[in-house]
Order: structure tokens, then C-alpha cells, then sequence
């Protein structure tokens, strides 16, 4: 029914992606995706440009409750209207968050490796972030929980990203409930980053981790969109739920003259995805799901030597190139000699220079064509 395979080609587009390198280059790199979006959100922009006046925008009544309900029904969280505020994106959020809650000098835990604004983000503001790696198991990465509690110990506020951006990690219920008590414990602001929670794979489920109990949400500020998953990252729109009213009031006292009203056509955007785009979103999920699993195939066949855990979301490989020793860079060397514009691992946090991150968010045949690229440069070299 929608046509995932269809290549658009989205040069001269003003593609932040298909910009930034020449047109032999396959960009990889920034998290949107190629694909064209459920008809569903442009029948809605359509409709909404049948109206000429483009002013400024506030969410309306049927988008917030459409809000309440998917949330009532995909994670059982019951919130209400009033505790949704609308933001220009997910990043300013979190800045939002830690400018309202902590003074300069305070501590922020992350786990690394990390999408980079979130690693930046305690900087913004003259705080101290303390760095926690995730440990890779067996079969996945997972939460350093000693680590985590000794953090703990200085932290003000944990920096969550669920699920996890790079590695596709989606936190179980239980570790959630072991870093929301740790937190409980030391007094720590959760900002609770899940822009990516509605792609979620294998049928597992995303725990919001303000739906563990009310305690936790009174401490939680957690940041959505429907921008990843619909793939409307341009219009610019996000909500935090804030089920606290103070906190809430003091979230929304850090907007300092620099956070203003959200996009118009984002906010039809997000209406027409959560309440008529649930059929492109499974489709997509398994489009998603299948390049995922034909990449693990391609890459253990062709690549062995790159250490991957399959992520359980979302559209991002996090690619550990350490055993094929390609110099101090491998973004550059896959740059330079596979013609991919991959993201490089050292953005992710200290540490991780061997590392890149691929964006499989793309045509099948266009993926093919990036991991016969890299096996073709490491061979060649
Ligand atoms: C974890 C995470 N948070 C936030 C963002 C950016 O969100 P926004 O464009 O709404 O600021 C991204 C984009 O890649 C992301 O992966």
C-alpha cells in the first residue's frame, strides 16, 4: 500500500542530509529519513493551505486530546490536556529543562555514547556533565547501574534518551524503575528524551518512564514528537509532558525570549500522523525492521569484523569499525573511500572514534548499495 522502496531524489530539495556532501556521496548521516511521507499528513498540509492565512499557531483542543488518548491507549499513561506544552523541537526542550531546574555548577548524568545536542546540552547552561557508558552485553547494550548510583550520588538531573540514540536500545521496564528509584533516592531531575519511542521493533513495548508511577512523573519531564516516526523532522514540532505544575511552570519560564510559538503546518502535521497515519507507521515499522535485519545479514556476511548489536528501534546502526583498524577516523576513511557520508563516532561522546553511526532509514536498494560500498573500500585497501 505505500511504497517504501520508491527512490525520491531529495537533491537541490534544501535537505539538510543531501546537502552536505558532493552527489557521488550516499548520505547516512543526520536522522531523517528518505522516505515520503503517510499520504495522510500531505492531504492534511493540502487541506490546511486551502486556508490563506498562515499566522501564528497554537495547538488545538483535538490535537491534545488525541495526545491524551494514544497515550492512554499505546502505553496506558494516562495524562490530561493541560500537561502537554508545545515546543519547536525536542532539543530546545532539554536545554529548557536543565535552564529551569539547575544552577550553574550542578551535575547532568548521560549515558555515553550520545546523540550529540544531548551531550552538549549541560554545557549550554555552565553545568558539569558526568559521562556514564553503557556496557555492551551479550546481546545488546545495557545500563552501567553501579555506575549509574554513583553518579547519582553529585547528579541533579539524569539526561535519558529512551530509546536510545545511537544504539537502538529501548530500556526495559525494569531498568527504568531502577534509574527512576536512584533518582527518587538522590533528588535528580529525569528528563526523559523519546522522540524515537513509536518505532519500536520485534513487538516490544516503550515504557514512558513517567507512566512507572506517580512519584516518578512528578519528577519527569519527557520530550516527544511525531517528527522521527512520520518523518516530519523539517516542521519543526514537539511536546513535553510535564504532569507536575510547578515544574511545568518553571519549564515554561525558561523559554528566556528564545523559545517561541510552534509551526503552524507542524502541529496539522502531528494531528494528521497520530490520528490518521497509524497504518503508514506499522508499514514503516516493518520496512524499518527489514533493513535492519538485511543489514545485520550483509554485514556479517560481508563486513565480520564490525561489532553490531541490532538495534530494537528506530533507524540508526551504531557500527563498531575497531578490529578493521581504518586510521584514526573511520567516517573519513568510508568518506573517502566508499563514498558514504556516515556519522562519525567521536561526536557520540569520548572514546568512540572507531565507531560511525549509518542511517538505514532509506530505500532497501540504496542500503544495499552503502554496506557493498564499504565492503568494497575495506577489501581495497
Ligand atoms: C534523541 C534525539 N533527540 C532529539 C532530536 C532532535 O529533535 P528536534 O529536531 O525535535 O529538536 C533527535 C534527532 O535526531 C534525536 O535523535
Amino acid at each position: 500500500m505505500y511504497d517504501f522502496d520508491a527512490f525520491h531524489d531529495r537533491y537541490a530539495t534544501g535537505s539538510t542530509k543531501w546537502s552536505r556532501y558532493p552527489a557521488e556521496v550516499l548520505p547516512l548521516w543526520i536522522a531523517d529519513m528518505d522516505f515520503a511521507v503517510a499520504p495522510e499528513i500531505i492531504a492534511a498540509l493540502r487541506a490546511r493551505l486551502e486556508h490563506p492565512v498562515l499566522g501564528y499557531a497554537v495547538a488545538m483542543a483535538e490535537l491534545r486530546e488525541q495526545i491524551v488518548e494514544d497515550l492512554a491507549a499505546r502505553f496506558d499513561w494516562r495524562i490530561t490536556a493541560d500537561e502537554i506544552v508545545f515546543l519547536p523541537g525536542v532539543e530546545p526542550g532539554f536545554n529548557m529543562a536543565l535552564k529551569a531546574r539547575l544552577a550553574a555548577g550542578d551535575a547532568v548524568l548521560v549515558q555515553t555514547p550520545m546523540y550529540r545536542p544531548i551531550l552538549d546540552a549541560p554545557g549550554h547552561w555552565g553545568l558539569e556533565r558526568l559521562d556514564v557508558p553503557l556496557t555492551r552485553g551479550v546481546e545488546d547494550y545495557e545500563p552501567d547501574r553501579d555506575a549509574i548510583a554513583r553518579a547519582l550520588r553529585r547528579a541533579r538531573a539524569f539526561l535519558l534518551c529512551n530509546p536510545h540514540n545511537p544504539t537502538g536500545h529501548v530500556y526495559t521496564r525494569d531498568d527504568l524503575a531502577f534509574i527512576a528509584a536512584a533518582c527518587e533516592a538522590n533528588d535528580a531531575l529525569i528528563v526523559s528524551d523519546e522522540i524515537h519511542c513509536d518505532l519500536v521493533f520485534d513487538g516490544r513495548q516503550h515504557v514512558p518512564i513517567a507512566s512507572l508511577a506517580p512519584e516518578v512523573a512528578r519528577r519527569t519531564i519527557t520530550l516527544m514528537s511525531a517528527s522521527k516516526t512520520y518523518n516530519i523532522p523539517g516542521l519543526k514540532t514537539a511536546f513535553a509532558i510535564i504532569q507536575d505544575p510547578a515544574l511545568r511552570e518553571a519549564f515554561n519560564g525558561a523559554r528566556s525570549g528564545m523559545v517561541d510559538s510552534v509551526n503552524l503546518m507542524g502541529l496539522e502535521a502531528t494531528l494528521a500522523a497520530y490520528r490518521d497515519a497509524g497504518a503508514w507507521r506499522a508499514a514503516a515499522i516493518d520496512y524499518l525492521q527489514g533493513n535492519r535485519d538485511f543489514l545485520t545479514r550483509e554485514l556479517a556476511q560481508l563486513l565480520p569484523e564490525i561489532v553490531y548489536h541490532p538495534p530494537q528501534a528506530s533507524f540508526l546502526a551504531w557500527l563498531d569499525c575497531r578490529a578493521l583498524n581504518l586510521g584514526p577516523s573511520p567516517q573519513r576513511f568510508f568518506l573517502d573511500d566508499a563514498k558514504l557520508g556516515l556519522y562519525a563516532g567521536e561526536a557520540f561522546g569520548a572514546g568512540y572514534e572507531g565507531f560511525v553511526r549509518l542511517n538505514f532509514g532509506c530505500t532497501r536498494a540504496t542500503l544495499a548499495k552503502a554496506v557493498e560500498q564499504m565492503a568494497a573500500a575495506v577489501a581495497a585497501r
